[in-house]
């Protein structure tokens, strides 16, 4: 996790680096730091909190002035978040200065040697070990930065994405990547260039970047072009300088108090914008490329195994109802950080799933290469373009939400469910598992989707309401069955995660063998009870709870009687097909958590502790 910036050309660093921080905090956000070089100094200003944090402390303490400059927003792995713990790190000698985000796994062996040599350490990080090996590495060998940072990173084991500045040679920054992302912005004529975890920090600069690969250095010079090389042989690479297709509104709030519910309220347009290209009604098809040119590998699968994590871990659970249902193709759904320990049995004939919003989970994609490994066909679903996952996978769907900021994920998780429904769809239509006529029916339900949703988000003020009843639970069930079990597993993780609110979710009929033991007169439960999916059988779940005089939180289909007369309060959905119902049920859950959390005063975009792309496992 953590995100760095740098900046090195004729602007004036703090500002740019600055703004990059605050669109890099949801990487991290315990403590922030900024180095900026006035042509004769290092200033360097860290704290622990937040980037506004920071901002207060530069005003405080430091000179704001140079046009060369490094920051970070950090999310602690080694040492607690506090002001000496913060980046950026400086070595012993003075000269050299560093950013990362990622852990050096071996930096207690590199730290005891360093300590024999007359090193001494005042932070407790692994990255203060690093700017000592490479300051280590640069005096022994007699050698420049880059040659220097190469040969530090070789001896290194782990992940990394580092941004260097030696006050010596102020003419140039040296990044390197293993695990961890980075980007870089390359300004007019080589005037200038920025450093960044991603390309948000400099999108209103530059739509030129050069996204390092795994054991990739760049020695990054004002006026001159960038140098890539290879970390391991250091062989010289031509880079891709690829055309960035963001934009600044889709990084801002855009009127809306917060990213979270910005991106509640895209959903109809994000799922659109997956649709598009791909649902075509006209002509009564879906087309995928990633699944068209693979199609044999599906057809002959065994089994699809899907891998992720969090929230993209329950759109895998969705699918695994979606891909049995429609195309009767085996599915098991793992977490990533399971699987890639436990000696899974993967064979040629599986099909491996990767869902990740970020597309640089550390699970997930260590999970991936263990499937590339074991001879596996390998397809991604994944958000950010050119993520690291995007890139690992043979094949793959973008599900184009467009940039998701708010940490808890809202219009991700139903894309990912829209483009593993146009999936499972395709291969039914392929293998025949699916009439022609229920194929066009559903193409037809799920292109009504974003239009159905667009009207649900009308109940935002009923759900305030009931949020306000709410609002001092100290738990909260989730119940579901069938499409709409994972929908209450994500309920409860929304819950739990941005309002502190303890909260589990289950398949209703589970709730007898343990969960209805909580249930009492303070104990609300919020029971997914769709017309479709098993209704009856959640109905008696419900008098269940009513028995014993547990809340009922609602979510029914519109026209819906039965459960009216019983739960404490309902919501209501647009009717469609069951096994899209999940893109619908969710959006309640999300607005009810969203609203208890605020009213509870808790930092909806940023809770504690939790970071939305999560580089370390
Ligand atoms: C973090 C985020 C979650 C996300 C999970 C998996 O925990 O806070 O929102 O679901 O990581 O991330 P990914 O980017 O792989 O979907």
């Amino acid at each position: 996790m953590c995100g760095i910036t740098g900046y090195i050309g004729f602007r004036e660093a703090y500002p740019v680096i600055i703004k990059g921080l605050q669109r890099l905090e949801y990487r991290g956000y315990d403590s922030a730091g900024v180095m900026l070089y006035d042509g004769k100094n290092i200033n360097l200003a860290k704290t622990k909190g937040k980037v506004s944090d920071l901002q207060e402390k530069v005003k405080q303490e430091i000179s704001n002035q140079g046009q060369i400059g490094l920051g970070h927003t950090r999310w602690a792995t080694h040492g607690i978040p506090n002001d000496i713990n913060s980046h950026p790190h400086v070595s012993q000698s003075g000269d050299l200065v560093i950013v990362h985000n990622g852990i050096i796994e071996n930096y207690d062996s590199i730290k005891q040697e360093l300590i024999s040599r007359g090193y001494s350490f005042k932070s407790d990080t692994d990255t203060e070990v690093l700017i000592n090996l490479i300051q280590e590495v640069k005096e022994k060998y007699q050698v420049k930065l880059g040659k220097a940072v190469q040969l530090a990173l070789k001896q290194v084991i782990g992940a990394y994405a580092i941004a260097v500045f030696d006050k010596t040679k102020p003419d140039e920054i040296v990044v390197g990547r293993l695990g961890s992302p980075i980007a870089i912005g390359v300004g007019e004529d080589y005037k200038e260039f920025f450093v960044a975890s991603d390309a948000s920090p400099f999108i209103e600069y530059t739509k030129d970047a050069i996204y390092l690969e795994d054991e990739e250095m760049a020695i990054i010079k004002k006026g001159r072009e960038v140098k890539v090389r290879k970390i391991k042989d250091d062989s010289e690479i031509d880079p891709d300088i690829l055309e960035l297709e963001l934009n600044l509104e889709q990084i801002e709030k855009g009127g809306y108090e917060h990213f979270m519910l910005k991106e509640i309220h895209e959903q109809p347009r994000a799922i659109t914008d997956t649709f598009r290209g791909r649902l075509l009604m006209d002509q009564a098809i879906i087309k995928m490329a990633g699944v068209e040119d693979n199609m044999k590998k599906f057809l002959n699968a065994d089994r699809i195994i899907i891998v992720a994590c969090g929230t993209s871990w329950h759109a895998g659970l969705v699918a695994e109802y979606i891909f049995e249902e429609f195309a009767r193709i085996p599915v098991e759904v793992e977490y990533a950080s399971e699987f890639r320990y436990r000696n899974p049995v993967i064979t040629e004939k599986d099909v491996l799933i990767a869902i990740s919003q970020s597309g640089e989970t550390a699970d997930t994609l260590a999970a991936i290469k263990l499937a590339k490994e074991k001879g596996a066909f390998v397809f991604g679903v994944c958000n950010v373009v050119g993520s690291s996952i995007a890139r690992e996978t043979h094949a793959g769907a973008y599900t184009h939400a467009g940039p998701e900021i708010g940490v808890a994920s809202t219009k991700a998780f139903t894309t990912q469910i829209t483009v593993l429904s146009l999936m499972a769809l395709r291969l039914a239509r392929a293998k025949g598992t699916m009439s022609s006529s229920v194929y066009r029916l559903h193409l037809q339900e799920m292109e009504m989707i974003p239009q159905k949703i667009e009207k649900l988000l009308a109940i935002d003020e009923q759900v305030k309401g009931i949020a306000k009843k709410y609002l001092l639970s100290t738990n909260c069930l989730y119940l579901g069955r069938g499409y709409n079990f994972p929908v209450a597993l994500e309920g409860a993780l929304k819950l739990k995660e941005i309002s502190y609110i303890h909260a589990e979710g289950y398949p209703a009929a589970e709730m007898k063998h343990g969960p209805i033991a909580l249930i009492d007169d303070r104990m609300p439960v919020v029971v997914i009870a769709t017309n479709k999916g098993h209704y009856e059988k959640v109905v008696s779940n419900i008098q269940e709870i009513k028995s014993r005089n547990g809340k009922i939180i609602a979510v029914v289909t519109e026209g819906d009687t039965t459960v009216k007369d019983i739960a404490d309060h309902t919501i209501e959905i647009p009717e469609t097909e069951e096994a899209f119902s999940p893109l619908l049920t969710t959006i309640p859950l999300q607005l009810l958590s969203y609203h208890i959390a605020v009213m509870r005063d808790c930092n909806v975009d940023q809770p504690r502790n939790l970071a939305k792309s999560v580089t370390v496992e």
